[in-house]
């Protein structure tokens, strides 16, 4: 069985393209061509949802100009490939914080998503200014507020209310999460929604992750024993 919901840390590009001699952001143009080809892959596939970590809420962290060539890059494929998407039956969500995009990028996050709400092909959506601990963050404050406006108890919180609060609310939990470039961390990605997660850390940069290694990331993942906490009858 495939999953029904692949999420990907997309590392690597900065050293794919230092291995070449060539600057950072031919690193992250070659990122996006090959993010193209995965989600094409993923459609052939039949997996429902596609969760790309885009832009961490740390990547803020990295040079201003690292950050304005990201940022271009987003722009552009929201501007091309995003539109093309939409033909393609794919339905397009952002999650992650949007007060510190600039306002011509929410705008066209905004439009994609509406228009491309009645989709029902490949969930596609892009973690960008996202961070586990902002989403746990966010949701504590939004229930908080809902709770003491209808006076609820706190006690009665359930598991249920805490998800209907993340970013992600409405997309199931990712079943296999994928990083590229060798690094075995997190790196704040989806912390509560990855609690029974499947794990594959590939050692070859994120634009060199071709659809040959994922489809055989995908068909590993099919021979694994998911347990979640119970035993196998
Ligand atoms: C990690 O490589 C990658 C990122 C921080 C961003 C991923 C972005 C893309 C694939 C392109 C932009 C995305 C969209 C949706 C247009 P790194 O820079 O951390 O590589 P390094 O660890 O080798 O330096």
């Amino acid at each position: 069985m495939y999953p029904e919901h692949v999420a990907i840390i997309m590392d690597g590009n900065g050293r794919w393209a230092k291995n070449k001699g060539l600057p950072r952001i031919s690193g992250h143009k070659a990122g996006v061509e090959r993010l193209k080809g995965i989600v094409e892959c993923t459609i052939n596939y039949g997996i429902s949802y596609l969760t790309l970590y885009a832009f961490s809420s740390e990547n803020w962290n990295r040079p201003k100009t690292e950050i304005n060539d990201l940022m271009h890059l987003l722009s552009l494929f929201l501007a091309n490939d995003a539109k093309r998407f939409l033909k393609e039956n794919i339905r397009l969500r952002v999650i992650g914080r949007r007060d510190r995009l600039k306002k011509s990028i929410v705008k066209q996050i905004e439009e994609i998503e509406i228009n491309s709400y009645k989709n029902d092909g490949l969930n596609l959506i892009i973690a960008l200014d996202y961070g586990g601990r902002e989403d746990i963050r966010s949701a504590i404050i939004n229930i908080y507020k809902e709770f003491s406006n209808n006076n609820i108890s706190i006690e009665s919180l359930t598991l249920k209310d805490v998800e209907k609060n993340l970013m992600t609310t409405g997309i199931p939990d990712p079943d296999l999460i994928i990083r590229t470039s060798g690094e075995y961390r997190i790196s704040n990605f989806l912390l509560w929604q990855s609690a029974y997660s499947e794990y594959e850390f590939i050692k070859c940069n994120w634009p060199d992750f071709d659809n040959n290694i994922y489809i055989k990331v995908l068909q590993s993942y099919g021979k694994r024993d998911r347990r979640f906490g119970k035993l196998n009858e």
